[in-house]
């Protein structure tokens, strides 16, 4: 398994796509800032979402707040998922086993299954607390996990260049 991811990551280095990223002046940066522009709008709206479940502007009804911000949190996903596997091909070999870079990766997993978690079961009960209202103990929970979550992506992502 091992040998076979490291094998993967010796040839998307060499691929003529990670010798630009390497090569030219700025496409490294620029991919950079679109991989910044990304998170900061899924975090941003993850964040806000959050909040509001935590009981945060609660005449805010949250089928509005999910309507707004979903579709901000998709293109900000869309932006950071891709520009953040051409930061990977610059330096595949050494980014892709380090052990804080493959936390990131899993974190963002788990993300996404408590996202999913949320939707399928946890808003099933949404009528009772749209507005006005304590959202419920499974929905804040979810919310601080999501927070504590996107923190440490972040923290991870900035720390990849100093121990990665
Ligand atoms: C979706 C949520 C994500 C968040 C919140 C996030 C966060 C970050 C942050 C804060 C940085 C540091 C930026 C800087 O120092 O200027 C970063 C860099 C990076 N990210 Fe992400 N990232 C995400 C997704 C991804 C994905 C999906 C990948 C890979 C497939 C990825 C790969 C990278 C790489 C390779 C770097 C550069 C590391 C270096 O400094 O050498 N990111 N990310």
């Amino acid at each position: 398994m091992r040998e076979a991811w490291m094998a993967w990551l010796n040839w998307l280095h060499n691929t003529p796509l990670a010798l630009s990223m390497r090569q030219s002046e700025w496409l490294y940066p620029t991919v950079e800032i679109l991989h910044i522009l990304g998170f900061c709008a899924l975090v941003g709206a993850a964040a806000l979402f959050d909040l509001r479940l935590l009981g945060v502007s609660r005449q805010i009804p949250v089928r509005q707040m999910a309507a707004h911000l979903l579709p901000v949190a998709w293109v900000g996903f869309g932006l950071a998922a891709p520009s953040g596997f051409l930061l990977l091909l610059s330096d595949a070999q050494s980014i892709g086993a380090s052990p804080i870079f493959l936390s990131k990766l899993v974190l963002i997993g788990l993300a996404g299954v408590n996202a999913l978690v949320f939707h399928t079961r946890t808003a099933r009960s949404l009528p009772a607390w749209n507005e006005h209202t304590q959202p419920p103990l499974t929905a804040k929970l979810s919310a601080l996990f999501s927070l504590g979550v996107w923190i440490t992506v972040i923290a991870l992502g900035r720390l990849i260049a100093y121990y990665g």
